[in-house]
């Protein structure tokens, strides 16, 4: 099929568009961005992600993709357009539609003849209905046919091409039969669960998840803090939890909250689109709320723990929101930066593919080589990010190092027993520091 991706060189856009391009179709990806084309068309890549060079290379080789930012060309030589544009949160959290909305005018302008218009960014419930209307508005030759559908994607970050490839299920959002069998005919090649539903059905698919991924996460975060209150061990309590099969094992990993461009954008829009539908949320409020208090804490602590923070030397591991990636975007380790840099303290932080900040914190931290100088003197070590380095450290050597030793583990990569026996002061989330202190903390006003 003949298809071409609005927004192709961002990261949806051009991980869909190589994605289909593997699967025979014969694609053009679509950008105004002419340093990411040019990048591309020397065959680089504008941004980091595993598998992706590998990716590239078949589709180029084969010849089924081309980058470009002609328009114009893109919606005269393809069937399908699906637009991919960015869509991030505007400031009172709605979400920004301006880019959607200036593709869905161009792309109509340049209709000539049936198309199916597919919706691939996250959008509100709704936003097809929209753009019925907005290519409507804007069609040159009033009587071309078009279809519009949704089809959301649910790419992670740093799995990003396996979760286009290999997918759990593919959704789509059709209002007639002929989207349907085009929808179909797409996909025909990809081996998993193609689930077809109406167009507000499938737009609000993507909310439910997003929004329940990171329920799990502040739920499993507020067990944490109950963890720590009263002493219990958070490890032994996801054992205990991950076996019933009604709960499951993924994605119930305490740490010091959700970050990365998706999950609090998405749960923003979703609480105020639904919002002015008049809908009750307090669930996805809190879970808001939740996530906003995992950093106060962990500053919180690293502040009463570290007298005179102004006179120390902080190392923190990892700056990207998540392991896998070079992302920083509402990275919790960039949150809790900002704080610290408001004291006077020292600040070294190193991860393994994050070099660079944006200012003024840039010039605020110091970029040491390696993990080694980073926690060098360090009188505490801040771990962010849960890369596999990190955890391959040897704990008695990072003793060795360290002026004194106290460990913040907001990825609960190291285990608490060891660290406590080699002579560190050790906080997880979900473990307190007194905890395999061998002292048994009396618990007042409950027994
Ligand atoms: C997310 C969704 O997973 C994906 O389906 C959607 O398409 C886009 O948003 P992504 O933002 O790449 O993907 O990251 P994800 O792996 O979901 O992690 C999001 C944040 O939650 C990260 O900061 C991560 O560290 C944190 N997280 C994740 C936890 O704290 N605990 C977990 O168990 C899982």
């Amino acid at each position: 099929m003949k298809i071409s991706i609005i927004g192709g060189t961002g990261y949806v856009g051009l991980i869909t568009g190589l994605g289909l391009a593997v699967h025979d179709h014969d694609v053009i990806c679509m950008d105004g961005d002419s340093r990411k084309l040019n990048k591309l068309n020397n065959g680089e890549l504008p941004i980091f992600e595993e598998s992706l060079p590998e990716l590239l290379k078949e589709a180029t080789d084969r010849n089924k993709v081309v980058f470009t930012n002609n328009i114009k060309t893109a919606v005269r030589e393809s069937d399908i357009i699906m637009i991919a544009v960015g869509t991030p949160e505007s400031k009172n959290g709605d979400t920004d539609m301006s880019q959607l909305i200036l593709a869905l005018k161009l792309v109509a302008g340049f209709m000539n003849n049936y198309k199916t218009i597919v919706i691939k960014s996250t959008v509100p419930v709704g936003t097809c209905a929209m753009a019925r209307m907005i290519i409507k508005d804007n069609l040159n030759h009033p009587m071309i046919p078009f279809d519009v559908v949704s089809n959301p994607e649910f790419l992670r970050e740093g799995n990003a091409v396996r979760d286009f490839l290999k997918p759990d299920r593919i959704v789509v959002g059709v209002d007639t039969p002929e989207s349907e069998g085009v929808m179909k005919e797409l996909y025909s090649t990809f081996d998993a669960p193609l689930i077809f539903t109406d167009t507000r059905s499938s737009e609000m698919v993507k909310y439910a998840c997003n929004a329940y991924l990171a329920t799990r996460i502040s739920f499993i975060n507020e067990i944490s803090e109950i963890s720590e209150k009263v002493n219990a061990d958070i490890h032994a309590i996801l054992q205990g939890m991950k076996l019933d099969k009604r709960i499951g094992s993924h994605y119930l990993n305490p740490g010091p909250g959700f970050g990365g461009p998706c999950l609090a954008k998405d749960l923003k829009s979703l609480i105020n689109f639904a919002g002015k539908a008049n809908a009750d949320l307090p669930l996805l409020k809190a879970v808001l709320e939740r996530n906003g208090l995992q950093i106060k804490s962990i500053t919180d602590y690293i502040m009463s723990e570290l007298k005179d923070v102004g006179s120390k030397k902080i190392a923190v591991l990892g700056l990207s929101f998540k392991a896998g990636t070079n992302d920083t975007r509402n990275s919790p380790a960039i949150h809790l930066l900002e704080k610290l840099a408001d004291t006077k303290t020292t600040i070294h932080v190193y991860d393994p593919v994050v070099k660079n900040l944006e200012e003024p914190l840039h010039s605020r931290v110091t970029f040491p080589e390696n993990i080694e100088d980073t926690i060098k003197d360090a009188d505490c070590l801040i771990v962010m990010t849960e890369w596999p380095e990190f955890k391959e450290l040897e704990l008695k050597a990072v003793y060795n190092m360290m002026k004194t030793p106290l460990i913040v583990d907001t990825r609960n990569i190291f285990a608490p027993d060891k660290a406590h026996n080699l002579g560190f002061q050790y906080k997880g989330i979900g473990i307190a520091d007194s905890l395999y202190k061998n002292i048994d903390v009396p618990l007042k006003n409950i027994i």
